[in-house]
């Protein structure tokens, strides 16, 4: 496509991937422009293309982009992510405007439930206590009792009375890492996935720890391969002490600390841009370089700057929902670490 973004000086085809550095220039300092006029800030998520990440405010995982969007002190909220996450920012700051460069970007495994199917589960279970993942629409927020990301899905488990059953969704492998993690037995989860972390699969993570057995692991516990890493790890296969289940944001936070010379990394690629940034000395190699997700990569430089310019795509969640949905969301943003941004 050839349709171009008229500015002052400049214009800029969609085609961005094609820009000289001349124009990079001119997009990033027509970005900065814009953003301090509008009053906005710019979030993006550790997966979001490189040249949006370096011009954000802030690059974190969903728990920290949570807590920046609910401390923000501008008008407008421009978030480089997902729908879900955008809406996320919305519900916790309704009097602000938030954008998402395309309203089309969504989640696959957000896809895996929606309300009407979440009250059919809950009404199997009277009593339980609903704990959602952030990756779900508000609608779905609104049926929950504690939203969770994967940076603090364990300790938002644990705050709940372990006589208690728990509907846990909708991401079967984070459910069943929480299962491990804190060994309850009565925790329900539902059979949602990513698919891009599905499929990171056991065969992909076999083969790259085989060719690298001296690196060090960080896995998201979405992957369809978690479960494997552990299970190498209990054989003997691959050391324990080498093997992180990690959110985004706890990848970094490793990388920064971690005295190895190599680290293979089990999630969207995207994620390697900041392992890069952070530690440049380390080696970091994807367990499956396909791994892309198609949705965090619709949010593309042109669109961030017509997004600026022209007030799209706004987020809008009714009053109602974003009103019930509020109070599991801001169980979600009181537990758990506070890093995991920047
Ligand atoms: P975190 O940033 O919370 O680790 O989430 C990963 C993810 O899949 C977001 O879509
Ligand atoms: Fe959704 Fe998976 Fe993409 Fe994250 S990586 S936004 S969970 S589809």
């Amino acid at each position: 496509m050839t349709a171009t973004i008229n500015r002052t000086d400049i214009e800029l085809s969609d085609d961005w991937r094609s820009w000289t550095p001349d124009e990079q220039d001119h997009w990033a300092r027509e970005v900065r422009r814009l953003a301090a006029e509008k009053d906005a800030v710019i979030l993006a998520h550790n997966y979001q293309l490189p040249m949006i990440q370096d011009i954000a405010d802030h690059v974190g995982d969903s728990l920290a982009l949570s807590r920046l969007a609910a401390a923000s002190d501008r008008g407008t909220i421009v978030f480089c992510g997902v729908h879900f996450m955008a809406e996320t920012a919305k519900i916790l700051s309704p009097g602000k405007r938030v954008l998402i460069p395309d309203a089309a970007a969504g989640c696959s495994l957000a896809d895996t439930i929606n309300a009407d199917q979440l009250r059919a589960w809950k009404a199997e279970h009277p009593g339980a206590v609903v704990v959602s993942y952030v990756n779900t629409t508000a609608e779905v927020k609104a049926e929950t009792d504690i939203c969770c990301t994967s940076s603090n899905a364990v300790e938002v488990v644990r705050s709940i009375d372990p006589d208690t059953e728990v509907l846990f969704g909708p991401d079967q492998f984070l459910g069943a890492h929480v299962r491990r993690q804190t060994g309850r037995s009565n925790i329900h989860v539902w059979l949602g996935e990513c698919h891009v972390h599905a499929d990171i699969s056991p065969s992909d993570l076999m083969a790259t720890v085989r060719a690298h057995p001296d690196a060090e692991l960080f896995v998201h516990p979405e992957c369809g391969c978690t479960t494997s890493a552990l299970w190498m790890a209990g054989r003997g296969e691959f050391p324990r002490e080498r093997t992180h289940i990690l959110s985004t944001g706890g990848m970094l936070d490793a990388a920064r600390t971690t005295t190895g010379t190599a680290v293979l990394v089990a999630t969207e690629i995207g994620m390697l841009h900041q392992l890069h940034k952070a530690r440049p000395d380390v080696t970091f190699t994807p367990v499956n370089p396909k791994a892309a997700c198609p949705f965090m990569q619709m949010i593309t430089p042109p669109k961030l700057l017509r997004s600026l310019r022209e007030g799209t795509d706004e987020v809008v969640v009714d009053a109602d929902t974003a009103e019930r949905a509020r109070r599991a969301v801001e169980r979600m943003i009181a537990i758990g670490r506070p890093g995991g941004g920047e």
